[in-house]
């Protein structure tokens, strides 16, 4: 088909072979974490600027952090119409205000979030080596960021493309031996059910709106295109100079992310950062910067940042969400008005995110500087 064929092309194309621009010499991060395990000094491609070194740290819990909202989805899809009115308020407040909440109650198995975390962190835990069979440059294992200049962040990931074309049988093929059938049948279960609650989110976000509530959601049904990335954030004997991943918003509609207990995500609103609380058994929701011009910037697309501990170990899991690739992405008329002039040109994924992928990963720039009518294109992309 021919989307298919055009996205399978965007994705072999780009996400998968990006020349990398290797400006730094790094070793692998996991290899630093365990070398430098009391060290005072940390390689100078890790230590941040003054302006970017996180001032809140990985557990500084302020009484903002408990205002972030918290949904519980229990009613969904079988409660009265007003208990369901209530979860579509609560998230369209959370998606105006904040662009960040948590859901509880969301239907993916509990066991099933443990069992990702596990068979992750043991992917994490092998030798360096062996998790270097699986670096396809942008795809698969990446532990020491070539592709980024100068700076870099404390961080492991493995990513895989999770739909509409799948690799992760072709990147974990190469690796973990031992339990690659269990963790390709775990991953592929997890994505199966962190899909629908996708789904879910996306049709409430569209009530909230006052939108058809499959406004957004059609457009995920076949073809969605789905990156799954682990991120592993090894002890860092300094945390207060680096990061673990740097402020940005995330590209994409909307992300779920499936955290461990040890906390680290931040959140920037008004000007400050936010810890986010782990919550047991809960995901974290994100909108994406589409998603913020998809609603004529009703919703927002909001920077966050993952700070670094010293002693344990921190493991996430992104679900990132996008529309099929040839989706447009404009926002409708009744998104429109006086108060709410258009904010963003119409665009596709598949002409947004090779873009997005080459800018350096800071600060809040993508969707404003590509897509914004009234912004001057940059061309020091
Ligand atoms: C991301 C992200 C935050 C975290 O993967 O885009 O923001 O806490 N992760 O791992
Ligand atoms: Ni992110």
């Amino acid at each position: 088909m021919a989307e298919d064929r055009i996205w399978r092309e965007h994705m072999t194309g780009v996400l998968v072979a990006p020349k990398p621009r290797r400006t730094v010499n790094v070793d692998n991060v996991g290899n630093l974490s365990v070398g430098l395990m009391n060290a005072t000094a940390i390689p100078d491609a890790y230590v941040q600027p003054e302006g970017l070194r996180p001032d809140v740290p990985y557990d500084g819990y302020s009484a903002e952090t408990d205002q972030i909202p918290v949904v519980d989805l229990h009613n969904s899809s079988t409660g009265t119409v007003e208990e369901r009115q209530r979860i579509i308020n609560d998230i369209g407040y959370a998606c105006k205000e904040w662009g960040f909440f948590q859901i509880h109650n969301h239907g993916v198995p509990n066991r099933l979030m443990q069992r990702l975390t596990e068979l992750g962190t043991r992917f994490f835990q092998m030798p360096a080596a062996e998790k270097e069979k699986a670096a396809f440059g942008q795809v698969g294992y990446e532990g020491r960021h070539a592709y980024m200049p100068e700076r870099v962040h404390w961080l492991e990931t493995l990513a895989l493309v999770t739909g509409p074309d799948p690799n992760l049988e072709d990147i974990l093929r190469v690796t973990c031996a031992d339990y690659r059938e269990e963790f390709i049948a775990t991953v592929n279960e997890y994505i199966h059910e962190i899909q629908k609650v996708g789904l879910v989110l996306l049709e409430l976000m569209a009530e909230s709106l006052a939108l058809e509530k499959s406004f957004f959601s059609k457009h995920f049904e076949k073809y969605s295109t789905s990156v799954t990335r682990f991120n592993y954030y090894p002890p860092c004997p300094l945390p207060s100079v680096a990061l673990g991943l740097f402020p940005h918003a995330d590209p994409t509609c909307i992300t779920i992310l499936n955290q461990d207990d040890i906390g680290g995500l931040q959140i920037r609103k008004d000007g400050r950062w936010i810890s986010v609380r782990p919550l047991k058994d809960t995901l974290v929701v994100n909108v994406g910067d589409c998603l913020q011009a998809w609603t004529n910037g009703h919703f927002k697309s909001v920077e966050h940042r993952a700070v670094l501990n010293s002693v344990k170990p921190r493991l996430s899991v992104a679900f990132f969400y996008s529309p099929y690739a040839q989706a447009v992405m404009t926002p409708p008329m009744k998104l429109v008005d006086e108060s709410h002039p258009l904010l963003y040109r119409a665009f596709t994924w598949a002409e947004y995110f090779p873009r997005m992928q080459k800018r350096r990963m800071e600060g809040k720039v993508g969707i404003d500087t590509f897509m914004r009518l009234d912004h001057k294109e940059d061309s020091a992309i």
